[in-house]
């Protein structure tokens, strides 16, 4: 089901956007002016993503710096590696493996965002 997401005004080239569509929550993003959507939770830790970085394709969360393809959802990198001093866990424990992100068809018309919802 096609559901009115954003104006394209909304977001400029780089920029992200955090809707929630039909109870679930979503970021926009806009790559050179086509448009993706991504779920806003980060695969990781569930950090909000649209808090992060958007380089090209490439998502970054801003809590621990894994990457995801936004075109795909594909997991690029986990968490950044800590430096080997560090308390903080191994970052290849797979308790912080990272999963990739569900995607949702996008379609862009008159000026106006739709996300296509399952
Ligand atoms: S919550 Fe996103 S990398 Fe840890």
């Amino acid at each position: 089901m096609l559901t009115k997401a954003a104006e394209t005004s909304e977001l400029l080239p780089g920029g992200m956007k955090a809707v929630t569509l039909g109870g679930r929550e979503l970021v926009l993003c806009n790559w050179e002016g086509a448009f993706y959507a991504v779920e806003r939770a980060c695969g990781h830790a569930n950090a909000r993503l649209e808090r992060g970085a958007l380089t090209g394709w490439i998502l970054t969360c801003p809590l621990h710096y894994a990457q995801f393809d936004i075109r795909s959802g594909e997991a690029l990198s986990g968490p950044a590696p800590k430096a080997p001093d560090s308390k903080h866990p191994d970052p290849a424990d797979p308790a912080l493996a990272t999963r990739s992100l569900r995607t949702y068809p996008v379609k862009v018309e008159n000026g106006v965002v739709y996300v296509d919802l399952p």
